[in-house]
């Protein structure tokens, strides 16, 4: 009997420990590098993200095609905008965005790779527990992995198949839950007078190449 009993809390507790699927937190701000397997584009940014308002703000710089650009981009999923913000001479450009917002998140039916520590997990605060995933994209056919710290569900880094660049991968880090500035996630003021541009909607990755100018 007390065998038994035994068995059941260590099943229980196995069944505790199972990675699931996790939802990143709703408010998030850090840094993030995107790199692409065909070496297109290579980008250093930085990132607020709003999940409850569907805003996402990124800072960045980077390369594309050989070219360096300079970005700052404030996306606005639920009104589809996107504002290029061009604050050293208060400019602003305004156009259609059309991608629906992703939340970060690991999806339902992903698969687990499996659970791992990056960094040593021979002393204390030399590793991160991570759990990680993997699913593949209906819409292009393609496949993701996805990587969250075990606990928290903060993000670690993300590979995603395209067409364009071949697998591009995500490396997350120095995250915060919250967002310091908020300001930071409005259109600043010489954003508004701007007139939506009369150009083709661009999707959320034009963000990281400048194919204007
Ligand atoms: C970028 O530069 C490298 C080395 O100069 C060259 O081999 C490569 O073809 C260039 N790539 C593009 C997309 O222009
Ligand atoms: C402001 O700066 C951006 C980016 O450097 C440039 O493309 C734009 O033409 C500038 N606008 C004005 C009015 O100078
Ligand atoms: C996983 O779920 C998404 C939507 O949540 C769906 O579009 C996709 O087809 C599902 N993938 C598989 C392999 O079941």
């Amino acid at each position: 009997m007390r065998a038994l009993v035994v068995l059941a809390c260590l099943l229980a507790v196995c069944v505790a420990q199972r990675p699931r699927p996790c939802r990143s937190p709703p408010l998030l701000s850090g840094a993030l590098s995107v790199s692409t397997q065909n070496e297109k584009l290579w980008t250093y940014a930085k990132y607020i993200y709003d999940a409850l308002g569907q805003r996402v703000r990124i800072r960045e710089i980077g390369s594309y095609q050989n070219q360096t650009f300079k970005q700052d981009a404030l996306l606005l999923f639920r009104q589809g905008i996107l504002y290029e913000i061009h604050d050293h001479n208060r400019t602003c450009k305004r156009v259609p965005l059309k991608s629906d917002f992703h939340p970060l998140e690991v999806p339902r039916n992903a698969s687990l790779l499996g659970q791992a520590v990056v960094g040593s997990s021979s002393g204390p605060g030399q590793g991160l527990l991570i759990n990680s995933w993997y699913g593949d994209i209906p819409q292009t056919g393609g496949k993701y992995l996805f990587t969250v710290s075990a606990f928290g569900c903060i993000p670690v880094t993300a590979a995603v198949q395209t067409k364009e660049f071949g697998w591009v991968a995500t490396n997350y880090f120095n995250n915060v839950i919250g967002i310091p500035d908020p300001s930071m996630l409005n259109p600043p003021d010489y954003c508004l007078r701007a007139d939506m541009e009369d150009v083709e909607p661009v999707d959320f990755f034009s963000v990281f190449h400048k194919n204007n100018e």
